[in-house]
C-alpha cells in the first residue's frame, strides 16, 4: 500500500455540499487511487454532533485509502497542515434572493478562514471558495490569507462551466466530452457570461456555429439563471452537482487539464482589460503543476458589453466588503 498521505480540510461538513463530495473523495477521485487521505472536517460548533454522524459513515464504508477522519470547529485545527481546502461552509440563498444577498451574512466568515488558512496550512495549499458569493468571498480570504499566494486560491465557476456545456451538447446532439472551448466569464451570478463562441466538436476538430439568437435570447439567460432553477424545483440550492464541480475543479487544479476551463481568479494583469483586484473567471489552462494559464481568446459578439457589466458587479460586491480586504 501507499505511503502518500495528504491533508483535506472541508468546511461547511455537515452541509449538503460536503455530504455529496466526501464520499467520492475518499474513494479516490481527488488524488487517485495511491494517495491516502487524511480528513479534517470543519463546521460550526453546534454541528460537531451531524459531522460525527457523517464521520461513522465515512468509516463505515471501509474505505481503503481514508486514513483519519478528524471533526472539529477549531479552524486552526481544522485547517492544520492542510494540501487542499474545500470552503463550502456558508449560508444558501434560498428562492428569489441574488446570491450577492448572502454578502453580507457569509463574508466575515472567509475574513477570519483566511488569517486561519494562512497561519496554519501547507505552504503550497490549494484552496477552493464555494460558498457563496463565492468571488467575493475569495477576494476577501484572499486579503486575509497575506502570506498564501492568490493563485493559490480559486472560486468555483466549474459548475457554471459544465452546466454551459451539458445545454450545448443538448442542442448540438455533439457528445458532452466532444464540446472544447466553451466557459464562462466573470461573476459565479446571474451576470455571469456563459461564451460558445469559439467552439468546436474535438470528434472532428470543426467549429460548432450556434445561432446566435438562440446563445443570447436563450442560452445565456438559462445558464445565468440555473442555481435559482434548481432552487425552484428542488428547494434547496444544487449540492451533488456542486460537488461533482468541486472535485473536478481541484483535480484539474493539482494535476492540470488539456481542457479550457473556467476558473474564478485573481485577476492580476489586466487581461481583458479587467479589474486587477477582483476574482473573475478567465478561460483558463492548467499546467501539471497546476499553474494556471489565462488563454488568448477573441471576445466575438456583443459579449464584451456583458462581460463589463460582470465586472461592474464585482468591482460593487467589492467596495460592499472593502472594510474585511
Ligand atoms: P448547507 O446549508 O447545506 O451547508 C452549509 C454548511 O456550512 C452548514 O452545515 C453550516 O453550518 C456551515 N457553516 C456555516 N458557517 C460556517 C463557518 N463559519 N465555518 C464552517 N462551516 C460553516 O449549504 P450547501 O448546500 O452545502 O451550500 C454551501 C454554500 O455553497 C452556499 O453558500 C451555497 O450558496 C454555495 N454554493 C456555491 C456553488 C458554486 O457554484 N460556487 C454551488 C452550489 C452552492
Ligand atoms: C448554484 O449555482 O447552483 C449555486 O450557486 C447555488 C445558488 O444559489 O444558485
Amino acid at each position: 500500500m501507499t505511503n502518500n498521505v495528504k491533508n483535506i480540510s472541508i468546511t461547511g461538513a455537515a452541509g449538503n455540499i460536503a455530504y455529496s463530495a466526501v464520499f467520492r473523495i475518499a474513494s479516490g477521485e481527488l488524488y487517485g487511487k495511491d494517495t491516502k487521505i487524511n480528513f479534517k472536517l470543519i463546521d460550526i460548533s453546534d454541528f460537531e454532533k451531524k459531522m460525527f454522524g457523517v464521520k461513522l459513515e465515512l468509516l463505515d464504508c471501509a474505505f481503503p485509502l481514508l486514513n483519519s477522519v478528524e471533526v472539529t470547529s477549531d479552524l486552526n485545527k481544522g485547517f492544520g497542515d492542510a494540501d487542499c481546502i474545500f470552503l463550502f461552509g456558508a449560508k444558501p440563498r434560498g428562492k428569489g434572493m441574488e446570491r450577492k444577498d448572502l454578502l453580507e451574512s457569509n463574508a466575515n466568515i472567509f475574513s477570519i478562514q483566511g488569517k486561519a488558512i494562512n497561519d496554519n496550512a501547507n505552504k503550497n495549499v490549494k484552496v477552493i471558495v464555494v460558498g457563496n458569493p463565492a468571488n467575493t468571498n475569495a477576494l476577501i480570504l484572499s486579503k486575509n490569507a497575506k502570506n498564501i499566494n492568490p493563485s493559490q486560491i480559486t472560486s468555483m465557476m466549474r459548475l457554471d462551466h459544465d452546466r454551459a456545456k451539458a445545454l450545448v451538447a443538448e442542442k448540438t446532439g455533439i457528445e458532452c466530452s466532444n464540446v472544447k472551448n466553451s466557459f464562462v466569464w466573470g461573476n459565479h451570478s446571474s451576470t455571469q457570461v456563459p461564451d460558445i463562441t469559439n467552439i468546436i466538436n474535438a470528434a472532428s476538430g470543426e467549429s460548432i456555429i450556434v445561432d446566435s439568437d438562440w446563445m443570447v435570447n436563450d442560452f445565456i439567460p438559462r445558464i445565468q439563471k440555473r442555481g435559482a432553477e434548481i432552487i425552484s424545483y428542488r428547494g434547496l440550492s444544487s449540492a451533488a452537482s456542486a460537488a461533482n464541480a468541486a472535485i473536478s475543479h481541484m483535480k484539474d487544479l493539482l494535476f492540470g487539464s488539456k481542457d479550457i476551463l473556467s476558473v474564478g481568479q485573481y485577476s492580476c494583469d489586466n487581461k481583458y482589460d479587467i479589474d486587477t483586484d477582483l476574482f473573475f473567471s478567465f478561460p483558463t489552462n492548467c499546467s501539471e503543476g497546476g499553474h494556471l494559464i489565462n488563454y488568448d481568446f477573441e471576445i466575438k459578439n456583443d459579449l464584451r458589453k456583458f462581460i463589463k457589466e460582470t465586472e461592474r458587479e464585482l468591482l460593487e460586491e467589492r467596495d460592499a466588503i472593502k472594510h474585511l480586504l
